[in-house]
């Protein structure tokens, strides 16, 4: 999805393999960055609403559901809107503070005893070497009918599950749900 940067200047990371079940909810599922892969869009289909603030990423995402072009940082959303927000390898590319204020506004959008659901990666602090200039994802994705080989790369903004956790916590979410392994972090986080 991004130009491809040479190898040396890029620190690649162990592959992720997220194993998707599909989602338990009968309303729209609203998706934070869902272009790409668009992922949640190909897992959950017509009841997924998939906003991102780039028109070629909406463009270029397989799935033929509602595409919408917004920043997440500005949700063109009322209140307590949906009953699950889903975020899938989006809050690695934003830092701290567009990340503060997506999670702020999920919050906003979502129904009380809402989900917001978070598959994402830790990014490293500190890079190898001076030549390293971008953290980068391979990913193997399996959904219930299909497997999905991409990689999602970015300049390094450190990022950790504790950052995530309290971000959400600030933001007046409950953590529900928790998954680790290597750098690979999966959260559900309820609107209590
Ligand atoms: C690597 S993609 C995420 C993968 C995607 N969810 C999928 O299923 O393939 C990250 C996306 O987040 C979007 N994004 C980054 N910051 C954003 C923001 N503030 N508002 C909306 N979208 C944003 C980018 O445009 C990009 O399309």
């Amino acid at each position: 999805m991004n130009d491809i940067p040479d190898e040396e200047k890029m620190q690649i990371a162990e592959a992720h393999k997220p194993i998707l079940e599909p989602i338990e909810e009968k309303g729209f599922i609203l998706d934070i960055g869902g272009g790409g892969e668009g992922i949640i869009g190909q897992l959950m289909g017509n009841q997924v609403i998939s906003i991102d603030k780039n028109k070629r990423e909406l463009e270029e995402a397989p799935s033929d559901n509602l595409k919408i072009v917004m920043d997440a940082t500005d949700l063109q959303f009322l209140d307590e809107t949906f009953g699950t927000a889903a975020s899938f390898y989006t809050l690695m590319y934003m830092d701290s503070e567009t990340k503060q204020k997506t999670i702020n506004e999920v919050y906003r959008v979502l129904k009380t005893g809402g989900k917001f659901l978070v598959w994402d990666s830790e990014i490293p602090g500190e890079k190898p070497n001076d030549k390293v200039e971008f953290f980068v994802v391979p990913l193997q994705v399996k959904l219930p009918e299909k497997e999905i080989g991409t990689g999602y790369g970015v300049r390094f903004i450190f990022q950790d599950k504790k950052l995530i956790s309290e971000m959400c916590k600030k933001a007046g979410f409950e953590l529900h749900l928790k998954s680790e392994k290597d750098s690979m972090l999966y959260f559900e986080f309820i609107k209590k």
